[in-house]
């Protein structure tokens, strides 16, 4: 085992990056769609932290590699391709070219998988258009390993250039700024540069056949024709989204923030790839109401992009703060109730999460432990809604916004370009507020390390939230022989959010009966809802009323989208169903081959299969 020992700096990583460091990494590939491969090489500098070192060690995940040398010298070097862990991947060392030589740059050739855990190859059928296949990355957490050999750790920034060969019909877009394109009769080179160090887990890459409409000066949206002008209808507000956010965080550094809508496989809602938003369709409801969204992975730019977890331990670093700051967002663009009627309606999902792992569960903790833990079986809501609530917390005892907003600035532009860990934040936020007599009352070892709901949940504004409760005690109350107790006029004044709201609740409550719902379903005509978010609690209601009629339709959507938040709880929902585990198990059998690696992984969990 010892020479396979992960990091102790990062338990996911075989990497040593404080003995020897990658400092640039130049990738050339070409994509095959036929087999599945991203086929060429990588070009890795390296410095040596630790000068009695003379060998680096990477992260590989099923790569097949051909040749690794040193460039400058085109010397083949030593190394050896330890066997594969399941989920982590191989290490790989390499001998360094010369015991005097501090950098050098090391090439390696070598060929990707096609089951490669960080890519979805997708069948034409999976696309939009039905016509040809296409190709996107996911490397969040650790599924970069599985496109190169890097250090496959966020405590290594790295600047990234690429020339990625394509067939003569696709785009190619990367987490990158766009340097040249050239035509040739084998196909499309794209050349990219991203000058702004960032972590493994965001580079990214997708290809297809793509049209782009302009949002703003720095903002485009991406997406295959068929969505192409909805989508620039969806996200018209993108680039008014980014100058509230630098009102908040301060400079936009990455230059341009172009957003890529993916086929519905997308497993999640967005993700923060620098310059290259991507986000799932399901965010199309037509009505730009699920644009929080992509509010949320703008205010990654600063809480993940630019300050970045040292290791996924802690992620509520990441998660935590973007919530926060996307609520910020929210609050100006459009109101202050909005904003905490958002953090006050997420209570019950950190609650519902809690319950399911278990109230003494050591991964509900705001920084956790993970040797043993493969990050992709960590991810919930805690970092997300503990983090941000926690966040709250603190600002509201050191005295409110106008007290705390010039602090998130200071340690936005304190930590930029760093990897920082939980202490780095709180030695700093103690440091700040030193003259500030409240913050001794703060309990931070119970708010970090204490498993279970937060301490304090704030006391949010709930004047938009009072309504909603109303309506949803009625309807609750009601006995269906008489008629539904909401009106036309009622239902008329409530926004998208709050029907939002008013589903979740009856989601959560006692089963419903089926006439109740039936009439539900007739006044906001749920079964034809666009709006995915609405769309998931209907189902969710349906289920937990055993209401047999609707799994079929249940099935068809999640055999279509790929975004976790939906498929995953309304898989485990038809689980705990007696009547429909065997359908819900054998449908995923069925399905699974067209699913991402992390979904197929998740889900696998859910539904108690093993093998
Ligand atoms: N970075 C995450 C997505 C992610 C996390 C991918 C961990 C892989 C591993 C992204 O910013 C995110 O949080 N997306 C949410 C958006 C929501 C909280 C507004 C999602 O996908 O639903
Ligand atoms: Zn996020």
């Amino acid at each position: 085992m010892s020479k396979q020992a992960l990091s102790p700096m990062d338990p996911s990583s075989f990497s040593r990056p404080e003995l020897v460091r990658i400092t640039n990494i130049e990738l050339n590939l070409s994509v095959n769609f036929d087999k599945k491969k991203l086929s060429g090489n990588v070009h890795l500098s390296v410095k040596k932290v630790d000068e009695s070192v003379n060998e680096i060690i990477l992260d590989t995940l099923k790569l097949s590699i051909q040749s690794v040398y040193e460039l400058e010298t085109k010397k083949d070097l030593k190394y050896t391709l330890f066997e594969l862990i399941e989920e982590y991947g191989s290490k790989l060392v390499i001998e360094l070219p010369d015991k005097d030589k501090k950098e050098c740059v090391i090439a390696i050739e070598y060929e990707t998988s096609p089951d490669a855990s960080g890519l979805q190859w997708l069948e034409p059928n999976a696309t939009a258009g039905k016509k040809h296949p296409y190709l996107f990355s996911q490397f969040q957490p650790t599924h970069a390993r599985s496109v190169l050999p890097c250090q496959d750790t966020p405590a290594v920034k790295i600047k990234y250039s690429a020339t990625i060969s394509a067939p003569p019909e696709y785009t190619v877009l990367m987490s990158a700024i766009r340097n040249g394109t050239k035509e040739l009769q084998s196909g499309r080179i794209s050349h990219f540069v991203q000058d702004v160090p960032l972590p493994s887990y965001l580079i990214a890459i997708a290809v297809g056949v793509l049209e782009s409409r302009r949002l703003g000066p720095r903002c485009h949206v991406w997406a295959e024709k068929e969505l192409i002008e909805e989508s620039a209808h969806e996200f018209a507000n993108t680039e008014h989204q980014l100058e509230t956010a630098e009102k908040i965080c301060g400079p936009y550094v990455w230059g341009i923030y172009d957003l890529l809508v993916l086929p519905p496989s997308f497993p999640w809602g967005g993700m923060e790839n620098p310059c290259l938003t991507f986000v799932t369709p399901t965010l199309l409801a037509g009505d730009r109401s699920l644009a929080n969204v992509v509010a949320h992975e703008i205010a990654h730019s600063w809480t993940g992009n630019l300050i970045t977890n040292r290791n996924f331990e802690h992620f509520w670093l990441n998660e935590g703060f973007t919530v926060f700051v996307e609520r910020k967002i929210l609050g100006l663009l459009e109101s202050p109730q909005s904003q905490d009627f958002d953090a006050y309606g997420r209570v019950g999902d950190l609650e519902e999460t809690v319950n399911l792992l278990g109230k003494t569960s050591p991964l509900t903790q705001l920084v956790i432990d993970l040797k043993g833990v493969h990050p992709d079986d960590a991810f919930s809501v805690v970092p997300y809604e503990k983090g941000q609530t926690f966040l709250r917390y603190l600002e509201t005892t050191v005295g409110g916004p106008a007290e705390f907003e010039p602090f998130l600035k200071k340690y936005f532009d304190n930590f930029k370009y760093q990897s920082i860990e939980t202490d780095d934040f709180k030695n700093f936020f103690e440091d700040y507020f030193s003259s500030n007599p409240n913050i001794k009352k703060i309990d931070w070892k119970t708010w970090l390390y204490a498993p279970g709901m937060p301490p304090v949940i704030p006391d949010y504004d709930k004047t938009l939230a009072v309504v909603c409760d109303e309506i949803i005690q009625k309807f609750i109350k009601w006995n269906d022989e008489t008629p539904i107790p909401i009106t036309e006029e009622e239902k008329e004044k409530l926004s998208s959010s709050q029907i939002i709201y008013v589903l979740e609740k009856i989601s959560r409550a006692d089963p419903q009966s089926t006439n109740k719902l039936e009439a539900l379903n007739k006044l906001f005509d749920l079964d034809n809802v666009k709006n995915c978010e609405i769309k998931f609690r209907w189902f969710r209601t349906c289920l937990k009323a055993h209401w047999e009629e609707k799994v079929d339709a249940v099935l068809s959507w999640i055999n279509v989208v790929g975004r976790m938040k939906y498929v995953r709880p309304l898989y485990r929902d038809m689980y705990s169903w007696e009547k429909t585990r065997t359908r819900a198990v054998e449908n995923f059998k069925q399905n699974s081959k067209s699913m991402m690696h992390v979904v197929v992984f998740t889900l696998k969990k859910d539904l108690h299969i093993r093998e």
